[in-house]
């Protein structure tokens, strides 16, 4: 498409680290062949800005979300046991981005183990164990501390019986640990069940302690419409669904704050497939088809949520077709699945 004289909205893109410049650049090749109005404002974050300039998240890369407040972001490598912090969490405190949404769906053409699923998994993103609160007390014993505000758990809540109601979803599971965690897994439940009983009495509620939701969950996750956890138990939940409908290629995501919005997949930089062109590009590009609906959304242009629908229907025909990578039993690399994309948009 021409796109001489449309005028160009700015966001920032984040390759990322691992397999995130592969795939962001097959996601961009999509977006550009869709006709997309988007000026890419590159940025860096992770290892790759750490060799540049000292630091994993650059003050031009919070300058520049903070300026676009869009980004698409490619998976961002943290060292195990060791090292800096996340940049993950840095970017996520930094822009305040409290809700992560992770929709799971089956996909036509990709056979999993289960049929039906099509369940919203909303984690709460800057609180809990993730608060990076560690210390050691005394040689060989070191703690974690868990962190929970009222506001923070009920913002959530509202957050989510909020997205329930304008997705027109029916049902909300809290997934908890109050048994144990009285006081800060208590909270996040309270406000829970106080936004359903007070604001949402409309969105049904139920809530289930965590273990036990999880063996409901490898049972029949058809049972599920939206999740509403805390930050670790909604990392780890999101990984065990992505497992449903086909693994870490194909479940995109996004992080929500007031102002600022950041899009990414669910999964890591896959450091065990990097540079070798086989990483299955779909998820970033399902969150970039997000990002896509979330501009028409909020900014009423509804240019990008009509790229947003020939994207998914063009992915969704190359699935049909047989046209996968390897992680979904097919044999295309990353570049062939997103050419395959691009030749049904
Ligand atoms: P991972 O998600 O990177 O990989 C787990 C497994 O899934 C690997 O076998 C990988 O090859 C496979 N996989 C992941 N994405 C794939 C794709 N698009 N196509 C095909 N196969 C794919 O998780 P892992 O190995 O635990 O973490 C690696 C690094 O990523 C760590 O440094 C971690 O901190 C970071 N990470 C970053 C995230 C982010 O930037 N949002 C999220 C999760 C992890």
């Amino acid at each position: 498409m021409n796109l001489a004289n449309v005028s160009m909205r700015k966001a920032v893109l984040i390759p990322g680290d691992g397999i995130g410049p592969e795939i962001t650049d097959a996601v961009i090749g999509v977006l550009d062949a869709a006709g997309v109005a988007i000026e890419w404002d590159r940025h860096y974050a992770g290892l790759a800005a750490l060799d540049d300039s000292g630091d994993v998240l650059p003050q031009a890369t919070i300058d520049a979300i903070t300026r676009h407040k869009v980004a698409l972001k490619g998976p961002c490598t943290t060292p195990v046991g060791e090292g800096f912090a996340s940049v993950n969490v840095r970017l996520r405190k930094t822009f305040n981005l409290y809700a992560a949404v992770r929709p799971v769906r089956n996909l036509p053409g990709v056979e999993t183990r289960y049929q039906n699923v099509d369940l919203v998994i909303v984690r709460e993103n800057t609180e809990g164990l993730y608060s990076g609160v560690e210390n050691e007390v005394t040689p060989g014993v070191v703690m974690s501390m868990k962190v929970a505000t009222e506001t923070g758990c009920r913002r959530i809540a509202h957050w989510a019986f909020r997205y329930a109601t304008q997705r027109k979803r029916k049902k909300i599971t809290v997934f908890h640990k109050a048994n144990i965690m009285k006081m800060t897994d208590g909270l996040f439940l309270r406000m829970a069940e106080n936004a359903h009983k007070k604001d949402y009495p409309n969105i049904r509620y139920e809530s289930a302690i965590i273990d036990a939701g999880c063996m409901r969950l490898v049972q029949d996750p058809s049972q599920f419409d939206v999740l509403l956890l805390e930050n670790l138990y909604g990392d780890v939940v999101s990984d065990l669904c992505a497992g449903f409908v086909g693994g870490l290629g194909v479940v995109p995501g996004a992080n929500f704050g007031e102002t600022e919005a950041i899009f990414e997949a669910v999964h890591g930089s896959a450091p065990d497939i990097a540079g070798r062109n086989v990483a299955n590009p779909l998820a970033l590009l399902m969150s970039a088809v997000m990002m896509l609906n979330y501009l028409t959304e909020n900014e009423g242009d509804e240019a990008f949520g009509q790229a947003a629908e020939r994207i998914r229907a063009a992915y969704d025909r190359a699935l049909t077709d047989g046209e996968k990578t390897r992680d979904l039993g097919g044999t295309l690399d990353t570049d062939q699945f997103a050419q395959a994309v691009v030749q049904r948009l």
